[in-house]
């Protein structure tokens, strides 16, 4: 990211009464970089699990409230999510009273956050984790709640006195798309006169997508990732969505993505009830291929081992976090097998290889290594190793040879190709 742009000036009525308000409010500015989310964004997220559920008469271990934070946050201590890297611990919508109060700002909802979330974020902050909260730049949130137009400062403010690390902004109720446009710029700078650091994750080209093509730049200026599609769900049906909306866009947003600035394909769904095993493995191979931040949402009170494995793998977290901060992309698709690679730090490149037939059994597909990063990832010699399915050397490979990989239907086979001739030299 981020944030270095210059301020265009906001058309809107509100925002003109704030800048009357506010002399140094901006305008030609040049922005704070707020320095965030150099590698994808780790954590949690509520939203695909547990969704808007406010009733805690009936269900009060899946409702939306203080307890369902406070024990996620206990469980990504101890059971090893924090150390992995996941470290965000964001709440979603429904979160707030129906109305503000009477100063205007926003209030949890006492019932279901009796400590309101100042208290909550204390507690998230005394086991090492940073609290992310969710809030809507148009008139309402997408199911109901107060929206923050025409409070940006206020409710900036009021989340970075609560200490707030994160900020998720919606985009539904926005009435036109020059206020979508202005209140994502004006929220970015808000958060940033909050002098708190406050990662900023937008939803502004999914909502600005159906009546104008968003300006990834103008984005990347503003926000530290951005959703472009539609909402995960459950199933392999719509992670196939995600992926196809991907490749067929990737000329115009792979090559934004970088330190500070992130496509975001939505939430990890793994642990769920939706994907086989298989399909988790290409969710995570493919997320990290895509550089996407990995904000899971699952329950993490009951998961099986095998998916917990699966998130937590530190080979494929570390593609994911790559230094080099370059998004993947997908080289070639031929009947039915997807290859994707990335390149990562000291020439390595990790290479997913997707079976995307649905019928039959296991596939045998054969890569010719030459083809590979762009001809350079093996020359003239490299190590490879499968990181999924499961973890395997396979070995010294020459430039002109081939490797033959078998993928399972709907499932992925990750590499990491390392150039050691690279590392030998370098030696020498
Ligand atoms: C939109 C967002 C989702 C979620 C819901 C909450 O649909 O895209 O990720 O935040 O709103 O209402």
């Amino acid at each position: 990211m981020q944030l270095r742009s210059r301020y265009h000036r906001l058309g809107c009525a509100l925002a003109l009464r704030f800048l009357a308000l506010v002399p140094w409010g901006i305008p030609r500015a040049r922005a704070l970089d707020n320095g965030l989310a150099m590698t994808p964004t780790m954590g949690w997220l509520h939203w695909e699990r547990f969704m808007c559920n406010l009733d805690c008469q009936e269900e009060p271990d899946s409702c939306i409230s203080e307890q369902l934070f406070m024990q996620m946050a206990e469980l990504m201590v101890s059971d090893g999510w924090k150390d992995a890297g996941y470290e965000y611990l964001c709440i979603d919508d429904c979160w707030m009273a129906p109305q503000r109060d009477s100063e205007g700002r926003l209030q949890a909802d006492l019932q279901r956050f009796p400590g309101g979330i100042h208290r909550l974020a204390n507690y998230v902050h005394s086991k090492g984790l940073k609290l992310g909260i969710y809030a809507d730049v148009g008139n309402k949130t997408c199911a109901g709640f107060p929206g923050s137009f025409g409070y940006y400062d206020v409710d900036a403010q009021t989340f970075a006195d609560w200490g707030v690390d994160l900020l998720k902004f919606d985009g539904c109720y926005c009435d036109s798309i020059k206020h979508l446009a202005d209140g994502y710029k004006y929220m970015s700078l808000a958060l940033n006169r909050t002098g708190r650091s406050i990662v900023y994750s937008c939803e502004w080209p999914l909502y600005m997508s159906p009546l104008k093509k968003p300006n990834y730049e103008e984005i990347r200026h503003y926000c530290n990732h951005w959703r472009s599609f539609a909402d995960i769900s459950d199933s392999w049906q719509s992670v196939k969505s995600i992926l196809d909306w991907t490749s067929a866009h990737q000329d115009r947003i792979v090559g934004v993505a970088g330190p500070g600035g992130w496509n975001d394909p939505d939430m990890l769904v793994i642990g769920n009830f939706g994907l086989s095993w298989d399909q988790q493995v290409t969710q995570m191979a493919l997320w990290a291929i895509m550089a996407a931040p990995l904000l899971m949402s699952n329950d993490l009170r009951n998961i099986s081992p095998q998916a917990k494995a699966l998130l937590q793998d530190k080979d494929v977290i570390a593609i994911n976090q790559d230094p080099l901060g370059k998004q993947g992309y997908q080289l070639r698709k031929v009947s039915n097998f997807e290859v994707w690679e990335r390149p990562l730090l000291d020439l390595a490149w990790a290479v997913a290889v997707i079976n995307q037939q649905e019928s039959g059994g296991p596939r045998s597909y054969t890569i010719s290594i030459a083809s590979l990063g762009r001809g350079v990832a093996c020359n003239p010699a490299c190590h490879i190793t499968q990181l999924l399915p499961v973890k395997r050397e396979l070995g010294f490979y020459e430039w002109t040879s081939m490797l033959k990989i078998r993928i399972n239907p709907t499932g992925t086979v990750l590499l990491r190709i390392e150039d050691r001739s690279q590392t030998s030299k370098s030696l020498l």
